[in-house]
């Protein structure tokens, strides 16, 4: 009896083990954590620690009503796919000079200082107006924290806006990244090493000279070194590009893009990359933040597998709907989904299909509006369990919308609505109404998004898609297809 108890108990764990490693990465889904709540640590940075063997994930904490000042937070996890969260690593002091709760507390770094045998968190330390760019400081003996404020600095006299860290796994140097602001006299990103402590900056190893770039990253592979930057587009995507090198010193090669031209990196700015040294292979994922700038608190996360060859010197962003890592080998696989065409499903009320060359079907599904013009997709296979689907849509960054608030930004004064919302509904159950946030893609262009849905167990499901009000419009993207994935184990 007790041996079966064992035995029960053992497969058990078993079990917990192997749903621990089915976990899928779903990039630009909203992620929750081990309480169910929003993932809530931006443009931060993921740290392998070795006292823990786990990986720690800290970035700017966020709330409704209060998107900026919120301070640090982290979480930890086995898998980089299931985060618990740990609180505030680094918490906002009201009347600070540097880290009160309306001081920019923004892009922190976590590293190990071997050392001084402590952790070092630095960041982008500000005022509200962004009239200091200086880097703060906080040191902790435990990587959960509470962090410790020590002082915020110019670097070398310099300023400093949007800030990133990079530890070379040869030597174990560590280098602080920063842009130096949006003046005429600034529109570089430095590359500086630190003192041995990583305490203090020591000097200036590479300018990345007047490219007008921010949210610097750097990897490094066997023979090189990559730098990833964006544009300066504030909390709107555009597209990242790399830069590479033999040494960090230089010469630094021409910039390139780094995803398929006009998905703007899949509505992302980099912010991190993060090297999975596997037993099997060496992966390297790029970790974007999606940033939601019409209620910031609910920005997402774009983290994908990054395609290098080194003979070659290319490096791009790879888009996977649903893919599942191995942090201990290294390898990923692409989770095989199930395709339904907008050329199938049916449009009700004044959405209807239309040509579209570059659908994956010939038509996409148009005009789709408030909670008439609506396209059902039917025949839907289901397990009865939470299963990711995948919409792919195009957002034409409201056509014929140009003399409303918004306008086109491919226009003289054009600005973006950032997103349109379609509602999203099982089974014609109108009692749960999903929201599926459509950033603007741009004319033929196709993304995907997803959402986590519970569909019946059979081949009889339906999913409608509906217009929700995002400010602006009750109209939805126009939709291609939807993929549905098998459960996560
Ligand atoms: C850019 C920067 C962010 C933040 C915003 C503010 O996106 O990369 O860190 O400073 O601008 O607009």
């Amino acid at each position: 009896m007790l041996g079966l108890k064992l035995q029960v108990a053992s497969s058990l764990l078993l079990l917990g083990a192997l749903v621990a490693q089915a976990k899928y990465i779903v990039p630009g889904a909203r992620w929750r954590d081990t309480d169910g709540e929003l993932v809530n640590a931006h443009a931060g940075n993921v740290v392998l620690d070795n006292s823990t063997s786990k990986f720690w994930l800290f970035g700017e904490y966020k709330v409704q009503g209060q998107v900026e000042g919120g301070g640090v937070s982290v979480y930890s996890s086995d898998d980089l796919a299931t985060w618990t969260f740990h609180g505030l690593a680094l918490e906002p002091i009201e009347g600070h000079r540097y880290i009160s709760p309306s001081s920019i507390i923004q892009r922190p770094k976590v590293i190990y200082s071997e050392a001084a045998g402590q952790y070092h968190m630095w960041w982008h330390a500000d005022n509200s107006s962004y009239g200091l760019l200086l880097q703060g400081l906080a040191t902790s003996d435990k990587i959960e924290g509470p962090y410790s404020f020590v002082d915020a600095t110019s670097p070398l006299g310099n300023w400093s806006q949007d800030f990133g860290m990079f530890t070379d796994y040869k030597d174990g140097r560590t280098y602080a990244l920063y842009s130096n602001g949006d003046r005429a006299e600034g529109r570089d990103v430095y590359l500086t090493s630190y003192n041995e402590e990583v305490t203090a900056l020591d000097e200036v190893v590479h300018r990345f000279d007047k490219y007008d770039l921010e949210a610097p990253t750097i990897l490094q592979t066997e023979k090189s070194y990559y730098a990833l930057m964006s544009h300066k587009t504030g909390y709107r995507p555009n597209n990242v590009v790399a830069f590479r090198a033999d040494s960090l010193s230089g010469p630094w090669s021409q910039p390139w893009i780094v995803s398929p031209l006009n998905t703007r990196t899949f509505s992302s700015q980099s912010g991190f990359t993060l090297r999975i040294d596997g037993s099997v292979k060496t992966t390297y994922l790029y970790l974007g933040d999606q940033w939601d700038s019409n209620s910031l608190w609910e920005s997402r996360y774009i983290w994908l597998p990054i395609a290098i060859d080194d003979d070659k010197k290319t490096l791009a962003v790879e888009w996977h709907d649903v893919y599942d890592l191995d942090v201990k080998t290294g390898e990923y696989k692409t989770v095989e989904g199930k395709e339904y065409l907008a050329t199938d499903a049916i449009t009700n009320g004044n959405a209807f299909k239309q040509e579209a060359n570059f659908a994956t079907g010939g038509v996409i599904a148009t005009g789709i509006e408030g909670n008439d013009s609506t396209v059902t997709f039917s025949g839907i296979e289901g397990t009865g369990k939470p299963q990711w689907v995948s919409f792919y849509y195009q957002n034409t960054d409201d056509m014929g919308y140009g003399d409303q608030p918004g306008g086109s930004p491919d226009r003289i004064g054009g600005s973006w609505q950032l997103r349109r919302i379609s509602s999203v509904v099982v089974n014609g159950n109108v009692e749960n109404v999903e929201t599926l946030y459509q950033r603007d893609t741009h004319k033929g262009i196709i993304l995907s998004t997803p959402l986590q849905l519970t569909l019946e167990e059979g081949v009889n499901n339906t999913i409608t898609v509906g217009g929700l009000f995002n400010g602006f419009t009750y109209k939805g993207a126009d939709i291609d297809k939807l993929v549905v994935y098998p459960p996560e184990a």
